[in-house]
């Protein structure tokens, strides 16, 4: 596997192309996390996406598309869904709605369901890398099953680059927690708090239900997530001997495995260092990995969440 140190350029992009076109895996950034991705269309290609990931195949993938004209021939969108897709794509938003090309996003990348979830990602790379290829790609955060989404494409290597046969480097991602999912069915459902928060999406179009645990709606919501090797102590004020410390605001000065969340105690910024943060923590081995309270207004929704599921509660 090439891999690319340097923003990613034309070639690059080109020969990512042609290992999607041959059934083959690529490491893709997006502005939320890196993603693992595959031809849609293609169920050779999707069955090995799983594989990779240790994924469990009755958890759907997000089809990520250019614009959202492509959006409209893979799903219904009714007028909640345009609106929405009008006002955050290309942006951290998937939407789930009725599958309408059952071909396009093959029936194992959907997991059998008769709904679809689709994102446009806004990272320059995969908007590229999706103009080049021409078709829609399932692409999953591209950590193996269960463990913490990478933010940068080393992690992303780290995780699953022995199944991918190419690698586009995009830098850091943005954003640093996955999209928020909203289902577009009779309801509005909040099916998972991410990149975007619940109250742009309300002011919008309205209150969102919560999905509740309905399996068929919220197939993804295995309690434990998103877990590093050590264990995750919520709410810690101060860490205890032994642990490493995920600080929000002002923390310890000396601590020697403190990770700053964010000084300034900005939920945008603790989000992008979220997850680097948990795998930095994580390689030193600790006890267990204490985390700061974090607030739940904005991000902070999809950063509770992510630690929560990460600790082993059930979100
Ligand atoms: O930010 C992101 O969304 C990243 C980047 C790479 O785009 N991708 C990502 O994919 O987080 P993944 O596979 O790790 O998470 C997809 C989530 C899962 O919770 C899955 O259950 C849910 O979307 N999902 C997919 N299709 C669905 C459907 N038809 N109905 C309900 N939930 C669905
Ligand atoms: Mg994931």
């Amino acid at each position: 596997m090439a891999r690319e140190t340097a923003a990613s350029d034309a070639r690059d992009i080109a020969a990512a192309v042609e290992v999607l076109r041959g059934g083959g895996l690529v490491l893709m950034p997006t502005e939320t996390v890196y993603g693992l991705a595959a031809d849609a269309r293609n169920p050779k290609a999707v069955a090995a996406l799983y594989a990779a990931k240790g994924r469990p195949s009755f958890n759907p993938l997000i089809a990520h598309v250019a614009d959202l004209a492509t959006a409209r021939k893979l799903a219904r969108f009714d007028h909640r869904a345009e609106q929405l897709a009008q006002r955050f794509w290309p942006g951290p938003l998937t939407l789930v709605a009725p599958v309408l090309d059952r071909f396009a996003v093959c029936d194992l990348a959907r997991a059998g369901l008769e709904t679809v979830a689709v994102r446009a990602p806004a990272h320059p790379v995969a908007q590229r890398l999706l103009h080049a290829f021409g078709g829609v790609l399932v692409a999953p955060s591209a950590n193996r099953s269960g463990r913490p989404s990478p933010t940068t494409l080393a992690d992303a290597i780290e995780e699953t680059g022995d199944f991918a046969g190419a690698a586009l480097e995009g830098g850091a991602c943005t954003i640093g927690v996955e999209s928020s999912v909203v289902g577009l069915l009779d309801a509005a459902l909040w099916l998972r708090a991410g990149g975007l928060p619940r109250a742009e999406i309300e002011a919008l179009i309205g209150p969102l239900q919560e999905a509740g645990a309905d399996a068929k709606r919220t197939p993804g919501r295995l309690a434990l997530h998103y877990a590093p090797n050590a264990p995750v102590r919520l709410d810690a004020r101060a860490p205890r001997p032994g642990e490493a410390f995920l600080s929000f605001g002002e923390g310890p000065e000396t601590e020697p495995l403190r990770f700053s969340l964010s000084e300034a105690g900005d939920v945008v910024e603790a989000a992008q260092r979220l997850f680097a943060a948990l795998r930095a923590a994580d390689r030193l081995n600790p006890i267990a990995i204490a985390v700061a309270p974090i607030p739940t207004t904005g991000l902070g929704e999809a950063i509770n969440d992510r630690l929560r599921r990460a600790a082993g509660h059930i979100g």
